[in-house]
């Protein structure tokens, strides 16, 4: 299906440049079929007549980049997008790879993690799996939108070189996907709105990116649209009174140009063309039991078990208390996690979903039927009585997150500390569950307690699944996908906002472990750690130069346990001597392997010239320097488990002098 400019008049072109309402795209009076965008990244949030349709809600971005597995990915943005078709979506608007920068940011429990290339891995697999099912991505938000509070006017400052290496990649790896197209953001970027930045828009996605779908603007992120399409930006969503005005000033006083109005349209029509091409594709096959035993699948491989001190878990016998706090509000669930938890985060990407989740200590009663000497879980408003006379309690706390709004602390709430310290005083088998979109800072209480269980926001399968972890029925697999700091203040960015107009990104390339590591800084979980009830060994590594800057490296992951597991083995590269300040060490490829109880298997993963260059703003492009360079592979960014080293000497001519040879 090809649609011709020639078609439309110039008033009906105009009006294709901007939504038709808030969640549709104009029809040309009648001559095209009208798109709807949808949000969102856990599930589909279709607004219809004032209200938000059901859905299933899948885990959050943050949650499901704690699987650390791409086809995990693709799985959840399938399982969105067959909702989408049944639910008459035609543009499901994720997923956001923002870099988690700060854990204060609103929107993390939206973003996969503080490494672009985890979160660009991820991101790609998740298009893929939307765009299965013709249904179109939206890749969001363009660019170095890192913070919620202020996001509309602050500009976000950094230099050339944290832009390629920490800001941009996520989206140049998932433009590998080929999303039908991308969001620019809210904020400015070095002093102009990302909705009208022409080097960020025309220069960076579409020339060296090489993305040739339809750029559409956040909801309301369009100052003006003649300035917003000289940016390159196709789509001002939603519909604006302003924007046909605009553009006529704009061609009017010749800030633009009919050839550039066409080219905008030209954008919106492939889009239609794709949808309409896409039909056949379009089969919403799966029933609301399948979606939601998928989102419990995936809810299993995204639980992290952070600490499991003398083997408490899995539980095994006993009085087991479980609960939460009981806040006198009308939460659902009274506010008690353990009956209702927390599954997702607040704002655009909320699921109204019609499941209703069942008591976590039913549900782990469920897991022990037929066993023998089974332990006796019971519910309980601890009063401490009943903490005192368990074998083992299980405490379910968490904070909340939603869009619009950062947050002011990273600890639990002070109640939520209260309980877990009074509790630990009358039993020292505590085993907390948490459920955050975010790194939480547990000092106050992690020493007091026997295992920590970061749930994060598993979406609708989450009782069933930490239910699945508590009991042993899953063995937990996920790895923090940011680092958990000892406390705010030990992060590269504190407490600080910006000034209101602007905030200056002066860590520069080091966020997240990239800034622990390389400042040496102890941190109470590190980037990749997460436990699992089997035990792994690392051995035998071998580098092989294929060439120069191509290696393939590999190694041997043993099972050592008797119990069937899947191991995350990550692999760093740290420059040892280059004439930038590179990081202590940088995730440059990662693998996902289950093994069988004493199984052994031999793992590769390929490294090639990015894999080891830095960008040159002074040579405008990605530079491999000569040199020597380590390669560590690891359980976690912090257990390091095998370490080799290369040396990359490429043509003289092709380098600079290096100030350590001379
Ligand atoms: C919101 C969000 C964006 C969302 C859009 C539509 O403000 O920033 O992610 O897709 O507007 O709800």
């Amino acid at each position: 299906m090809k649609y011709d400019l020639k078609q439309f008049t110039l008033e009906e072109k105009l009006n294709l440049l901007t939504g038709k309402n808030f969640w549709q795209t104009d029809s040309a009076n009648g001559k095209l079929p009208e798109l709807f965008l949808s949000d969102g990244p856990h599930g589909v949030r279709k607004r219809a007549n004032g209200e938000t349709l059901a859905a299933t809600a899948m885990p959050s971005l943050s949650a499901l980049a704690n699987s650390w597995d791409p086809e995990l990915a693709y799985a959840s943005g399938e399982t969105i997008a067959d909702e989408c078709i049944a639910l008459e979506a035609d543009v499901l608007l994720a997923p956001g790879v923002n870099i988690k920068r700060t854990p204060l940011c609103g929107r993390n429990f939206e973003y996969f993690s503080e490494d672009p290339l985890l979160a660009g891995t991820l991101a790609k697999a998740y298009i893929e799996g939307v765009q299965s099912k013709g249904v179109g991505a939206c890749l969001k938000h363009f660019a170095v939108n890192n913070r919620e509070s202020r996001r509309t006017v602050q500009s976000s400052e950094l230099d050339e070189r944290t832009f390629r290496e920490i800001y941009s990649p996520a989206f140049e790896i998932a433009l590998q996907a080929e999303p039908w197209t991308v969001m620019c953001s809210y904020n400015l970027v070095n002093g102009v709105w990302a909705s009208e930045n022409e080097k960020l828009l025309r220069g960076v996605l579409r020339d060296e990116f090489g993305f040739n779908g339809l750029i559409v603007s956040d909801w309301r992120a369009v100052n003006h649209s003649a300035r917003a399409v000289k940016a390159s930006l196709d789509l001002r969503m939603p519909f604006d009174a302003h924007a046909y005005n605009e553009l006529k000033q704009g061609l009017d006083e010749g800030w633009i140009t009919e050839a550039e109005i066409d080219a905008r349209v030209e954008k919106l029509l492939e889009l239609v063309e794709k949808r309409v091409n896409a039909e056949k594709k379009r089969k919403s096959v799966y029933t609301k039991e399948q979606n939601h035993e998928t989102a419990v699948r995936l809810a299993r491989e995204c639980v992290v078990l952070l600490k499991n001190e003398d083997g408490i878990l899995p539980i095994r016998k006993g009085n087991v208390a479980v609960g939460s706090i009981f806040a006198l509000t009308d939460l659902p669930g009274r506010g008690d996690f353990s009956i209702v938890p927390a599954i997702g985060g607040g704002g655009s990407a909320l699921v109204r979903t019609d499941y209703k989740p069942r008591p976590l200590h039913q549900e782990l009663a469920e897991r022990y039927i037929g066993v023998s000497d089974a332990p006796n879980f019971q519910h309980s408003y601890f009063v401490f009585g009943e903490a005192y006379a368990s074998d083992t309690v299980v405490l379910c706390v968490g904070l909340s997150e939603r869009e619009g709004y950062d947050l002011d602390t990273i600890r639990l709430s002070r109640e939520q500390e209260e309980l877990i310290l009074n509790t630990a005083k009358y039993n020292e088998n505590v085993v907390v569950v948490v459920y955050a979109g975010s790194a939480v800072d547990m000092s106050a209480w992690i020493d007091k307690v026997k295992a920590v269980v970061f749930a994060g926001f598993l979406g609708e399968g989450a009782q069933e699944a930490v239910a699945d972890i508590l009991s042993g029925k899953a063995n937990p697999c996920g790895k923090l996908n940011e680092t958990f700091p000892l406390c705010i203040e030990d992060t590269p960015t504190g407490y600080t906002q910006g000034n209101g107009s602007v905030e200056l990104y002066t860590e520069g390339v080091l966020v997240g472990y990239r800034w622990y590591d390389t400042k040496e800084k102890e941190v109470l979980f590190p980037f990749g750690h997460g436990l699992s009830y089997s035990e792994f060994e690392y051995s035998d590594l071998q580098i092989d130069k294929k060439s120069e800057t191509d290696y393939e490296v590999s190694f041997t992951v043993k099972n050592v346990s008797n119990v069937d597991g899947k191991e995350i083995s990550q692999l760093y590269v740290r420059d040892v001597l280059s004439t930038v300040e590179r990081p202590q060490k940088e995730l440059k490829g990662f693998a996902k392997t289950a093994l069988k109880a004493g199984e052994s298997k031999r793992v590769s993963i390929s490294l090639n010239a990015r894999s080891f260059a830095f960008y040159s703003p002074v040579l405008d492009k990605w530079y491999v320097e000569n040199g020597a360079f380590e390669i560590y592979v690891g359980a976690s960014s912090r257990d390091i488990r095998l370490a080799g080293k290369i040396e990359i000497a490429l043509p003289q001519k092709e380098q600079y002098s290096h100030p350590f040879e001379l």
